[in-house]
């Protein structure tokens, strides 16, 4: 398989597009993961388990990010995962280093798979659609769609505009830093993209509060 290893991808080459999620991730990348750290320990960790509950065979993660799902692969899954921040790669490499070892660690982004059509069992992403743009989230469904086998299952955890006032304005005076920092947005609405994708939804649920929605979606 042609795809472009972490290893291969280096810091170097074209400087990215300002306003890029690339240089976006490339800024805030040192400072990742302790930026997150309380809401890591006290809002996502829990979380992290279901996105693999009954998954088996060969996974993709998207948008792996600094590796904070690692630790919760299945043990025999065979995970690969992508990303298109070289900075965050460089994080996950430490933290996720069966997949690195295994050369399974890749810089792509999720809009422009390099991996042949029906190549997963199933797909996951953390956080990842709350920070694609909205002209991204049919493409970067549609392509988790094409590596996803028939019958397989893509989960994605993410953030939403919540409904009650309190959290709604707390959400107001957050959106300005987390749009600066990470590109994100409480607007996505990405499962409205899922049947444009030619996917079914299958379950939307909560699983914080109003704010954090679990996405279970299959490929037809
Ligand atoms: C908010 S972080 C979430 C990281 C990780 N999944 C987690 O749960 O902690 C979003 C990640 O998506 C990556 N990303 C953003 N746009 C992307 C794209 N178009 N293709 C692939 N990865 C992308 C960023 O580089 C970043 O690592």
């Amino acid at each position: 398989m042609a795809v472009q290893k972490h290893d291969d991808a280096g810091m170097s080459g074209p400087r990215p597009a300002p306003g890029s999620n690339v240089a976006r991730y490339g800024r805030i990348a040192p400072l990742y993961d302790v930026l997150d750290l309380p809401f890591e320990r006290r809002r996502y960790r829990p979380l992290r388990p279901l996105m693999f509950e009954s998954l088996h065979g060969r996974l993709l993660d998207a948008g792996v990010g600094t590796g904070r799902n690692c630790p919760f692969y299945p043990p025999d899954a065979v995970v690969s995962a992508i990303d298109s921040s070289p900075a965050m790669l460089a994080r996950a490499r430490r933290r996720c280093q069966t997949v690195a070892a295994a050369g399974r660690l890749y810089r792509m982004d999720v809009t422009s798979l390099a991996f042949p059509t029906g190549e997963f069992d199933a797909a996951v992403a953390t956080f990842l659609f709350c920070v694609l743009p909205d002209q991204q989230q049919h493409p970067a469904l549609r392509e988790l769609g094409r590596v996803v086998r028939r019958g397989g299952l893509i989960r994605l955890l993410e953030y939403v505009r919540p409904t009650q006032t309190l959290r709604r304005i707390i959400s107001r005076i957050w959106q300005p830093w987390i749009a600066w920092a990470y590109g994100a947005g409480f607007d996505r609405n990405t499962e409205s993209y899922v049947p444009g994708a030619g996917l079914e939804l299958i379950e939307s649920r909560y699983v914080v509060d109003d704010l954090i929605k679990l996405l279970t979606i299959r490929v037809p």
